[in-house]
């Protein structure tokens, strides 16, 4: 793999550095990206009209079951090389921050610790009236199941499609990409705001930005370098060429 003299000895110099990771990170840990086909049952509906209030509102059950059948995708698989790269990039980078806008959870369960999650977490289910967080709920298959404080609607605790990213994670995000030396851009498609505004920020405050991607996104022309490939392969092998085994 070929990578940049000059980019081994920036990460190598960097002190503050922030990273952005996408559905592609987790392609490697078998979960669909979110803007793959779907197959099977889901095939017919496009995520972006199952991720939404309205969506919610119109027919609940089909959101619930949506989530319940990647609620047990996401359960079913462990983090892989590139995960795990970020949690070794946490230890030897004095200041950084790991934001996400994945809900599989999968960054935590490697073990990276200074993690913002934009988008919520698949696992988390709350009601929809109320906010009250429950672990426990009966499943019928005839409805969604109901809030037992009061009744509502439970739903998983992720943002949808015209909602508001929870605004501590988000604030902290937009400080981290404004701040950063290094702002890393991983496995995502970009078409997504506010989350594909902060490779932006980063750019407009003089940090240097890297894209790794299997494919090629609105930010790789603004791009200061760009890693073409799979996460699960280039970020184990970044880590390994800038700071060597732990
Ligand atoms: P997307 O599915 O839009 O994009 C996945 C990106 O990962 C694409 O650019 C692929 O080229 C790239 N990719 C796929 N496999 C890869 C691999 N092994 N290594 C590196 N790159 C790879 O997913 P996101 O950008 O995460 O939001 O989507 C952003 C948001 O849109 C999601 O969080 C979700 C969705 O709607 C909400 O639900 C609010």
């Amino acid at each position: 793999m070929n990578i940049s003299a000059e980019l081994l000895t920036l990460l190598r110099g960097t002190s503050k550095l922030a990273a952005l990771t996408g559905a592609g990170v987790s392609q490697e840990s078998g979960l669909r990206t979110f803007r793959d086909a779907q197959t099977g049952l889901w095939a017919q509906y496009r995520p972006e009209d199952l991720a939404s209030p309205e969506a919610f509102r119109r027919d609940p059950k089909l959101v619930w079951d949506w989530y319940a059948w990647r609620r047990e995708a996401v359960k079913a698989v462990r983090p892989n090389p590139g995960h795990y790269a970020l949690v070794e990039m946490e230890r030897k980078v004095p200041s950084f921050t790991l934001i996400t806008q994945n809900v599989d959870g999968l960054h935590r369960m490697a073990g990276s610790q200074r993690l913002l999650e934009l988008h919520g977490n698949i696992q988390r289910v709350r009601c929809a009236e109320c906010y009250t967080f429950t672990e426990i709920w009966g499943d019928d298959s005839e409805s969604v199941p109901a809030c037992s404080q009061c009744g509502g609607l439970l739903r998983p605790d992720v943002v949808w499609f015209g909602e508001s990213l929870p605004r501590d994670q988000l604030e902290a995000a937009v400080e981290a990409a404004r701040s950063c030396e290094v702002f890393l851009s991983i496995g995502t498609s970009g078409v997504v705001q506010p989350a594909a505004s902060l490779a932006f920020a980063a750019h407009n405050r003089g940090a240097r930005v890297v894209e790794i991607n299997a494919e090629p996104t609105p930010l790789t022309s603004k791009a200061n370098y760009v890693l073409h490939g799979k996460s699960g392969e280039i970020l184990p092998h970044l880590v390994e060429a800038v700071w060597g085994h732990s």
